[in-house]
């Protein structure tokens, strides 16, 4: 069993004010940030922000638990052999810290206030804390596992919606769009006419924060990271929803393509998405 306070200090407690001090930074630096680059394709943006508010956790989490390891965006290089590569690397860590500074850097990049800090802790490969903020909002999305998922102190429970039909269900188009956009345009075609409606608002892990609050129905996405998902996944897991990737194997930090949902529409939407794939 991992320990849940170590040297006074929960775990939760430090991911939660790392999660706030880097979301009030980042967003003091909206529409005032000065270097803008590219990574791995024109769709992957990097700003001095995101590797700021990466600096930022990294040494805060440091101080607090210097014998843990981290798993961060900015320190990986772009492309998804280096992200594969750098979560093998961290394998056999006992403590694991995965974060991504700025989920939705294009949203941040054009002012369009949806995007997110994300940070999990992993014990033995297993999100024990998942913490995901919006600046924007100031929401603040916590789940420990066994103890629930709470937005700002308020207990969060996924969706009640039995049928796609009812449904409302968010996807996203990743850097790697060259790769991941025929497949993902083929579940939009195929979902589009058979769901209440589609959204695609541009932070993965905000989306899964919004299908533990109930506000989506569910979610897939093509091609993420670990650091897109690890803790937006437990958010899921303890407001009762259910997390796998695309062929329905229940989810851990190595899957890329996730779905997420209510747990009701699980099914219905896996096999929309797998019959689309199959055109
Ligand atoms: C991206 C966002 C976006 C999703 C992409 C991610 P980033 O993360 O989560 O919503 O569609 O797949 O790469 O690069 O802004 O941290
Ligand atoms: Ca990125
Ligand atoms: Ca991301
Ligand atoms: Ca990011």
């Amino acid at each position: 069993q991992p320990e849940s306070i170590i040297g006074g200090k929960s775990f939760t407690a430090v991911a939660v004010n790392c999660a706030a001090k880097a979301g009030e930074w980042i967003k003091s630096k909206m529409g005032n940030f000065t270097q803008l680059d590219t990574k791995y394709s024109m769709h992957d943006l990097v700003t001095e922000v995101d590797k700021g508010a990466e600096r930022m956790i990294r040494n805060l989490i440091a101080t607090h638990f210097p014998t843990h390891s981290f798993l961060g965006e900015e320190g990986v290089e772009p492309g998804p052999e280096a992200s594969a590569k750098a979560l093998q690397d961290v394998s056999e860590a006992e403590y694991l810290w995965i974060v991504d500074p700025v989920d939705g850097t294009t949203n941040y990049v054009h002012g369009f206030p949806f995007y997110s800090v994300s940070i999990a802790l992993a014990y033995r490969g297993q999100v024990i804390v998942g913490v995901v903020y919006d600046p924007s909002r100031d929401e603040l999305f916590v789940a420990e596992r066994g103890k629930g998922a709470y937005v700002h102190g308020r207990r969060m429970q996924v969706s009640k919606e039995a049928g796609l039909n009812k449904s409302l269900i968010a996807t996203g188009f990743p850097a790697e769009q060259h790769v991941a956009l025929p497949a993902n345009m083929k579940g939009i075609q195929a979902l589009a006419p058979k769901v209440r409606n589609l959204r695609v608002a541009g932070s993965a892990a905000l989306h899964l924060a919004y299908v533990a609050a109930g506000r989506l129905s569910g979610f897939w996405e093509y091609n993420l990271s670990s650091w897109d998902i690890a803790a937006g996944s437990l958010l899921v897991e303890e407001a009762g929803g259910r997390l796998s990737d695309l062929s329905g194997r229940p989810y851990d930090i190595a899957v890329r393509n996730v779905s997420a949902s209510n747990g009701l529409i699980h099914e219905e939407l896996l096999e929309e998405l797998q019959a689309a794939a199959r055109t």
